[in-house]
């Protein structure tokens, strides 16, 4: 049987598709429902959380509407208002009060992020509490680890320090390390670092294929970790290579990673699915980043575009592209909005 007839003016035949009417299945939001392929949870949403000193503080973010800067004191609040969403995860990232050449603070048992993670443990034990583990907020000089005297970003000193930072983390309770600077050896080196200390428990998800890209610019306003000089593109990948991206996940794999994560999202859907497809046994997730965010903020805020529509749209091709997880900034809206839709 043919899909299509032909159309022939001259002998006056019908044009048409014949049998096959994908449109079938359309019809109705319930048939639609019936063969969707993709579904979109609050439980696979990852909150990042921005955490500074002081008490009382929410500190909005400009370049990132609806996202605060908050104190310790007001995790508690924001842990039972993710529980209500249903949102089981979230991502900590730290300014430290002071920032110096070592980046000393990030392992400091009463560092920022330290304090965060006890105080979300103690309000809220069985909420997922991962952890940005850099040094970029906590150096003066914003750079993501110790530098040489041509300002080259040292990878096998830091390394120490990046297991030193994973260690605070595990002991003041973190669930899940991530390791975001694109160091080479830094996820063998935590695990190390991790089961030396009993941590054995600890998972890393691993930033594996992190892109040197322009879309973490509002981040970098959020954690106060913009490089003073230079750029990241000494350890943090070409954004034109692909398959560098399965030579980093491998390695990370190897070296005993949990779960990959690729970012940023939305220009690298293509990598995502590669990662996927390379390494389908292990949970895999994207991080939706700051500048993402902000495109699509900054569009609604014009009235360009349906912010709801928008955003499901996005976070359900970022899982449709094969992401288990995702980290996003649009995580609470996105899951009162799903639970209104449910
Ligand atoms: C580094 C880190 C960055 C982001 C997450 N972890 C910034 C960078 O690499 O410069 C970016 C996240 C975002 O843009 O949302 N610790």
């Amino acid at each position: 049987m043919t899909d299509y007839v032909e159309t022939d003016p001259i002998e006056g035949v019908q044009a048409g598709p014949g049998a096959r009417r994908p449109r079938r299945w359309r019809r109705t939001p319930a048939l639609r429902e019936l063969v969707r392929e993709t579904s979109l949870d609050s439980g696979d949403l990852v909150y990042p959380l921005f955490v500074r000193p002081g008490s009382g503080v929410r500190e909005p973010i400009a370049s990132m509407p609806g996202i605060a800067q908050l104190s310790v004191d007001a995790l508690a609040a924001e842990a039972s208002e993710l529980a209500a969403l249903g949102i089981d995860a979230v991502l900590l990232f730290g300014i430290p009060s002071e920032k110096d050449e070592l980046g000393a603070e990030s392992h400091a048992e009463e560092g920022i992020v330290q304090q965060a993670i006890r105080a979300l443990k103690a309000a809220s034990p069985e909420l997922v509490v991962m952890s940005d583990v850099c040094l970029c907020e906590y150096t003066s000089h914003g750079h993501c680890g110790l530098l040489d005297a041509d300002g080259y970003l040292l990878n096998d000193e830091t390394l120490v320090i990046l297991g030193r930072i994973a260690v605070s983390h595990a002991d003041a309770g973190a669930d899940v390390v991530a390791p975001s600077g694109m160091l080479d050896g830094m996820v063998g080196t935590i695990r190390a670092a991790l089961d030396a200390e009993r941590h054995e428990h600890v998972a890393i998800l691993s930033y594996a294929v992190k892109y040197a890209s322009a879309f973490y610019g509002p981040f970098r306003e959020a954690a106060e970790g913009a490089p003073e000089f230079g750029d990241r593109k000494s350890h943090q990948m070409d954004t034109a290579n692909a398959r560098e991206a399965m030579r980093e996940s491998a390695l990370d794999v190897e070296e005993g990673a949990d779960a990959l994560l690729v970012k940023p999202a939305l220009g690298y859907l293509d990598i995502v699915q590669r990662v996927h497809d390379r390494f389908p046994e292990l949970p895999l997730a994207a991080y939706n980043v700051s500048g993402e965010y902000a495109m699509v903020k900054a569009a609604a805020a014009n009235g360009w575009l349906d912010e709801r529509e928008a955003v499901l749209e996005v976070l359900t091709g970022i899982r449709r592209a094969g992401a288990d997880l995702i980290v996003t900034y649009h995580a609470k809206e996105a899951a009162a909005w799903l639970r209104e839709s449910a």
